[in-house]
């Protein structure tokens, strides 16, 4: 027999705040965390002003009792110094979440059963850029000593085994807008395999950098319509969607297996959800772009509904990937029509990412944590600066007609399963399928 696997704790930084009280307080309120680049002090020096689009999602700085970021809070100054910034929100949230399950003092917990599976997209992008720069115009003695393994994709996860002494898995997947959901998969698979008992799983990023804009305005993947009102400019499903909001943050998730959590007290109503399925695909068709009919997103939502042994008209909720790309959305919305045939009327699909742009590699696991507590709590959260699904010129807007999008207010419903898509670059198509939990 396979084990169950449950989550136990949530940890998590984004734009709506530190921590995940706050954040999911000020998501259901309806509120937005994204502001213009000419706010930022560096907006002439650094170079944001040459970039045509002007919005990103940045966790607001300031003090943990205001639920902000600073480094002091968290870290001496030395310490800050060597660990780049997706390390710090790597750590930080992690704390949150341990704390949250109760697992924080590890006593009597076997450390060689518990493992870390923390990823990010990018790594540190500010690391890279500036030793570049100081290599370029100064030399080899300008390079720094930990410039290598401050950037590395699985230095979160590195550092968060050292500080807890964890000796289970160690794992960092990195497969772009999707890593923070593979973590979490792979690190179910880990326990349900019976690799180890608990994981801290998710994802971190923090590349919000002038030339990572730069790079994807270049692309054509971010907006550009909505400079002079950044808290509209991320509108997935809309009709003027007009490109992604480069964000950043991070997502922690605890998974325990059933029983391991039960023998240490945990009360079945402290369990936050049980994750029934994981289904994972490729689109094979192009770095960037999606086929039309949403193929790959159709295959690894059929395979999460399939491995979860239920059928698609159980789930209520679907957290879409929906990053406000005119082709993305409408490739999504047509792979989850296709799921759902003529049992859509009624399923509740939302994106989150209306409210915080896109986490990248951290994406997938805030969204997670925002699907397991909608299952939780019954309160879904809404697709802020919805106003008409479907209508961009070239949707068809039949195909938009089905679900309900929970456009603007977020919504009360009971929700027994519910599922996280989150798609990457490369063609990476994934979905989580979370139940409520019952004994
Ligand atoms: C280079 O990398 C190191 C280590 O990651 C970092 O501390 C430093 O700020 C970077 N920048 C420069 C200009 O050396
Ligand atoms: C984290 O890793 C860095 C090296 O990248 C190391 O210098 C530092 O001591 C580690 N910090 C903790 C708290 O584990
Ligand atoms: C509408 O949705 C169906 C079902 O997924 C799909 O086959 C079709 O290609 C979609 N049409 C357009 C124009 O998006
Ligand atoms: C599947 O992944 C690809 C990878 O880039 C992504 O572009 C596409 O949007 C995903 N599929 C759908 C239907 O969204």
């Amino acid at each position: 027999m396979a084990n169950r696997v449950v989550v136990t704790g949530l940890g998590a930084i984004t734009p709506l705040g530190v921590g995940v009280t706050p954040t999911w307080r000020n998501l259901l309120a309806g509120k937005s965390g994204l502001i213009s680049t000419t706010t930022l002090p560096d907006y002439e020096s650094g170079g944001w002003a040459q970039i045509p689009s002007k919005v990103i999602g940045k966790v607001p700085e300031g003090s943990i009792n205001d639920y902000k970021w600073q480094s002091q809070d968290h870290f001496d100054k030395s310490e800050a110094r060597r660990l780049a910034l997706f390390t710090q929100y790597g750590m930080v949230a992690s704390k949150e979440a341990l704390e949250d399950a109760k697992l924080h003092n590890l006593e009597g917990i076997d450390k060689r059963r518990f493992g870390v599976a923390v990823g990010s997209g990018i790594g540190s992008f500010h690391d890279v850029y500036e030793n570049s720069t100081q290599f370029s115009q100064s030399g080899y003695k300008r390079v720094q000593p930990l410039f290598i393994p401050k950037l590395l994709t699985n230095m979160a996860a590195g550092n968060i085994s050292i500080k807890y002494g964890l000796q289970g898995p160690l794992h960092a997947v990195s497969t772009a807008c999707a890593t923070g959901l593979h973590a979490i998969g792979d690190a179910y698979n880990f326990i349900k395999n019976d690799y180890a008992d608990v994981m801290i799983c998710g994802g971190t990023e923090s590349s919000i950098h002038p030339l990572a804009l730069a790079g994807f305005a270049r692309a054509r993947s971010v907006v550009t319509d909505f400079n002079d009102d950044p808290q509209a400019a991320s509108r997935p499903f809309d009709g003027s969607r007009n490109g992604f909001v480069l964000s950043e943050g991070c997502g922690i998730v605890i998974l325990e297996r059933l029983d391991h959590a039960l023998n240490r007290g945990v009360k079945p109503d402290e369990i936050y959800a049980e994750i029934k399925g994981y289904g994972l695909s490729g689109d094979a068709h192009h770095i960037t772009a999606p086929m039309e009919t949403g193929e790959g997103a159709y295959l690894s939502m059929k395979m999460a509904v399939d491995r979860s042994a239920i059928s698609p008209e159980q789930v209520g909720y679907v957290n879409a990937h929906a990053t406000s790309t005119v082709i993305g959305d409408r490739a999504e919305n047509n792979a989850i029509l296709r799921l759902f045939g003529d049992k859509a009327t009624g399923v509740a699909v939302s994106s989150t990412k209306s409210s915080i742009g896109h986490l990248l590699g951290a994406a997938g696991a805030v969204e997670s944590i925002f699907t397991i507590k909608a299952v939780k709590d019954s309160e879904i959260p809404p697709t802020l600066n919805l106003d008409t699904a479907g209508g961009h010129k070239d949707d068809k807007a039949d195909n938009f007609s089905h679900f309900d999008y929970v456009a603007k207010v977020s919504k009360k419903k009971e929700l027994d399963y519910a599922l996280c898509n989150s798609f990457g670059f490369g063609g990476v198509n994934s979905t989580l399928c979370f139940g409520k939990f019952r004994t």
